[in-house]
């Protein structure tokens, strides 16, 4: 049965069957203003911030979405306040040992993006266990992004590369598009065809720069614990509506 929800002035369904966006990658954004426009500590908005992950995970899965990527935790959110680094990485732990056997329920395979090694072990540990256990359901992709940044992964791609062509294992001519996304932490993956962000903010902060190129964007004013499976169905009917031409133009994309 598709789920109905009233939105202010329109209904949103989406079902199984409605054109989905393949890929959706969300920068989940506004847990600290959530919480300090209640008055209440950051780590407040972050636990939120997990309840809502687990609600868009579950809907994302039972829609039937493929790939599901989460920016959890930045490459610069090591400049944090130590106190709330230690929180988040405690959350993020308890977060990732609780939900597999969810995600074993739901076929759910879990992955992880960015500079891994400088997580904390216990971290480590956990996210290696989970990429272990769920390496073999066949369902929706949840990629975490942890300790991530675009700019360091493009850098440490050209570095592999640099390194590749010296020892003569590839050409600089044999370096194409595709090649290149090799590189990447998201190789095996497709590029994002919806990008979310919630909070109000219009940046892309150092996500996926490679991978958004053709992405549709699409910003929300609310803030990530608030962000529904409403707000999602939303989203994805708005990219349900948006042309994609992949440079071309839209007689072309008719003929073709
Ligand atoms: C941005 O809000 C959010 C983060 C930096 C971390 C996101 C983390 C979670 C949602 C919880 C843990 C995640 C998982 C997957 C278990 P902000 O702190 O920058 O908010 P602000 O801009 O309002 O201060």
């Amino acid at each position: 049965m598709p789920r109905c929800f009233g939105a202010l002035d329109t209904v949103v369904v989406m079902t199984k069957s409605d054109k989905l966006p393949r890929h959706v990658a969300v920068i989940m954004d506004g847990n600290g203003r959530w919480a300090k426009a209640r008055m209440l500590r950051r780590i407040v908005g972050h636990r939120k911030g997990v309840e809502t992950v687990r609600v868009i995970v579950e809907e994302c899965s039972r829609l039937g979405i493929g790939y599901l990527t989460l920016y959890a935790f930045s490459a610069e959110n090591w400049s944090r306040p130590k106190t709330e680094v230690h929180a988040l990485m405690a959350l993020l732990k308890k977060y990732i040992r609780m939900e597999v056997p969810r995600m074993q329920q739901n076929n759910i395979r879990f992955n992880v993006i960015g500079a891994r090694e400088e997580l904390p072990p216990d971290v480590r540990q956990v996210v290696s266990d989970a990429i272990a256990v769920t390496s073999g359901n066949t369902g929706m992709t949840l990629t975490l992004a942890l300790s991530y940044g675009s700019r360091q992964e493009i850098l440490r791609a050209c570095r592999c590369i640099a390194a590749d062509v010296t020892s003569g294992r590839i050409t600089p001519e044999g370096v194409t598009e595709e090649g290149f996304a090799r590189y990447l932490y998201t190789d095996g993956m497709p590029d994002p065809d919806l990008l979310i962000r919630t909070s109000g903010e219009t940046r892309i902060s150092n996500f996926l720069l490679w991978q958004l190129a053709y992405t549709e964007l699409y910003f929300t004013e609310v803030n990530w614990p608030d962000f529904t499976a409403q707000e999602l169905h939303k989203a994805l009917a708005d990219f349900h509506r948006r042309e994609r031409r992949f440079g071309l133009t839209s007689d072309q994309l008719k003929e073709g």
